[in-house]
């Protein structure tokens, strides 16, 4: 892979990949949430100045919760993911939450996540209006424990 630039991105240029790669059956002009808006942080990670993959910061509680992590598919499985979630930690400096999608719980593991809590629950995305996707919640250790 060529170097892989990992930068702040405005909110709406989430919206293409979330909508390709996430949710695909919510219309792309649906993929705006309310967490977008300031003071949530979106990262995006270019490869030759191509967007290839997305993720949203949102500051909750004290914490940081990761959303809306999307790498376009051809680009999956080549480090990409990765390399933002490091980025992501590295922005956060604080303890980092997020709902994995079941499927995605051993790449978190692999990179230092634990389940936090034993239920399973669904989130249909934006609107509710996609199809029924199953989560964990997952967290790191926070950089001073
Ligand atoms: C999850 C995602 C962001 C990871 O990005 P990526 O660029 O493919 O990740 P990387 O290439 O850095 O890492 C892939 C690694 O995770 C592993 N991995 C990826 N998906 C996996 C899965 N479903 N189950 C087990 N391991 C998996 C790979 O084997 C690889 O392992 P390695 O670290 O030993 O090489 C990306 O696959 C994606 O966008 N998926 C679809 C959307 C999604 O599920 N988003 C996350 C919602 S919680």
């Amino acid at each position: 892979m060529d170097a892989l630039a990992i930068r702040p991105i405005p909110p709406e240029a989430t919206h293409a990949l979330r909508h390709r790669v996430l949710w695909p059956s919510v219309p792309l002009d649906a993929q705006g949430q309310a967490f977008d808006a300031p003071p949530s942080v979106h990262l995006g990670a270019f490869a030759d100045d191509i967007l290839v993959g997305v993720l949203t910061l949102v500051a909750v509680e004290g914490k940081v919760q990761l959303r809306k992590f999307a790498v376009a598919p051809e680009w999956q499985g080549y480090g990409v993911g990765g390399a933002m979630l490091d980025a992501a930690i590295a922005y956060s400096q604080k303890q980092v939450v997020l709902d994995a999608r079941r499927e995605q719980v051993r790449f978190y593991q692999k990179r230092g996540f634990t389940v936090l809590s034993p239920e399973v629950f669904v989130k249909r995305g934006p609107g509710d209006a996609g199809p029924p996707v199953e989560y964990v919640r997952m967290g790191n250790t926070t950089p001073d424990a």
